[in-house]
C-alpha cells in the first residue's frame, strides 16, 4: 500500500519508513529536508507541515492509503494534516503522541486510556499540543485514527542520547556516579518495535488510544546500566549516591543523570497501564539487543547533533568530580 510517513528521517520516523519498506509498502517521507535523508527506497517529499499548502502540494499525484505521523509538534501541523489527509481515500492513520498528553502525567500513575483525562488547555506546551492534535485528527479521521501515547523511546538513531550518554560515560570507564536507585523500573519502548507496530496498526485500520510503553518487569535502571557496561566492555565501577546527596549537589533528575527520576516520581511515572498495548501486540525485544545496537550505531559516523532547543543530557564533569571526591 502507499504509506506516508509524516517525518521519517531522524529516529522513530526513520524506523517507521524502514519497517514499511521491509513490508513491501510504497513509502514516502514528508519533511523539510533539514534533519537527514529518507531511507533508500522511500520517496522524499518536502515541505513544512506548519504551512497549510505544503502537504497538498507535495502529495499532488500521489495519494497515501496509510499514514504514520511521527513529526507533529504544533497545532497547525495537526490541522493541516487533518485538512489534507482526512478524506475518504485513507484507510488508517497512526499518530505518535506522548504520555504527556495526559493531564496527570507526569507524575502519573496512568490507568486505562479511556479513563484518563487529557489536556484541554491552550498553552503552547508539548502535552496540551499533543492532546489537541489527537482531537483534531481524531475528529477528521474517526475510526481510522489510532494514537500511540508513547513513553520513553530508546534505540539506535536516538538523537537525544539519554541511553547514549550512559553508553559514552560507561565506555570511558573508571568510577561512575550512579543514583542509589538501581532497582527503579524502566518500561521504555524500543523505537524499532514501536515503528513496526505502528505500520501494522495503520495497515489494519485500528483506532483508539494506546499507552505505547514497554511491559512491566521489562528492565530496571541498574539492568540497563549493567548492559551498557557489558556491551562497551568497560571496567566502570558504580559509585552509588543517595538521592538526597544528588539533589543537595544540584543534580537534576532525567537531565544530569538521564533516565533517573526521584523515588516518589519514579514510583508513579512508570506505573502506566499497558493492557491495550500488549493486547494489540506491541512487541518488546530484549533490552540487550537495544543497548548493543545503540552502541554499535554510536560507533559509526552517523551521530546526528542534538535537535535545536535540546539541552545536552549528562552529568557536568565538575559535578561528577565533586560527587566522587567525597566518596
Ligand atoms: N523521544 C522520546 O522519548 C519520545 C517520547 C514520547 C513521544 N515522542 C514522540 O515521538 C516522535 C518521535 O520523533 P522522531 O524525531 O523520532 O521522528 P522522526 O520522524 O524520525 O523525526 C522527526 C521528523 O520530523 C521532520 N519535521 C520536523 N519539523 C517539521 C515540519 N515543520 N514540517 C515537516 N517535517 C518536519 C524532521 O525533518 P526536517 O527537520 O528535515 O523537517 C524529521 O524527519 C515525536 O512525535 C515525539 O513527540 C518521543
Amino acid at each position: 500500500m502507499r504509506l506516508l510517513v509524516l517525518g521519517g528521517t531522524r529516529f522513530l520516523g526513520r524506523h517507521v519508513a524502514t519497517a514499511a519498506l521491509e513490508r513491501g509498502h510504497d513509502v514516502a517521507t514528508f519533511t523539510r529536508g533539514m534533519s537527514g535523508e529518507s531511507p533508500e527506497g522511500a520517496r522524499a517529499l518536502h515541505g513544512d507541515r506548519d504551512d497549510p499548502d505544503a502537504l497538498p502540494t507535495a502529495l499532488s499525484g500521489w495519494s497515501p492509503e496509510l499514514v504514520v505521523d511521527t513529526s507533529c509538534q504544533t497545532r497547525a501541523a495537526a490541522r493541516n494534516a487533518a485538512g489534507a489527509l482526512g478524506g475518504a481515500g485513507l484507510r488508517g492513520y497512526a499518530f505518535v503522541s506522548s504520555l504527556n498528553a495526559y493531564r496527570h502525567w507526569p507524575p502519573g500513575p496512568v490507568g486505562p486510556e479511556d479513563d484518563e483525562p487529557t489536556w484541554t488547555t491552550d498553552e503552547d506546551e508539548y502535552g496540551p499540543i499533543k492532546a489537541e492534535a489527537e482531537r483534531v485528527l481524531g475528529t477528521a479521521l474517526g475510526d481510522r485514527f489510532l494514537t500511540a501515547r508513547a513513553g520513553l523511546l530508546i534505540g539506535p538513531h536516538d538523537p537525544i542520547y539519554r541511553l547514549g550518554w550512559w553508553l559514552d560515560r560507561i565506555a570511558r570507564g573508571g568510577r561512575v556516579v550512579v543514583p542509589d536507585a538501581l532497582d527503579q523500573q524502566i518500561h521504555a519502548v524500543e523505537a524499532r518495535d514501536l515503528a513496526a507496530w505502528l505500520v501494522e496498526m495503520a495497515g489494519q485500520g485500528r483506532s483508539g488510544a494506546v499507552n505505547a510503553i514497554g511491559p512491566r518487569g521489562m528492565t530496571t535502571f541498574g539492568g540497563l546500566l549493567e548492559l551498557c557496561r557489558e556491551v562497551t566492555g568497560s571496567d566502570a565501577e558504580w559509585v552509588p549516591v543517595p538521592e538526597e546527596d544528588l539533589l543537595a549537589a544540584g543534580v537534576q533528575e532525567w537531565v544530569h543523570l538521564p533516565l533517573w527520576l526521584q523515588r516518589d516520581v519514579a514510583r508513579t511515572a512508570w506505573d502506566v497501564d499497558d493492557t491495550r498495548a500488549r493486547r494489540l501486540g506491541l512487541p518488546t525485544r530484549p533490552s540487550r539487543e537495544t543497548v548493543a545496537d545503540t552502541w554499535a550505531w554510536m560507533q559509526t559516523s552517523d551521530r546526528p547533533p542534538l535537535p535545536a532547543n535540546r539541552l545536552a543530557p549528562g552529568l557536568p564533569p565538575e559535578l561528577e568530580a565533586t560527587l566522587l571526591s567525597s566518596r
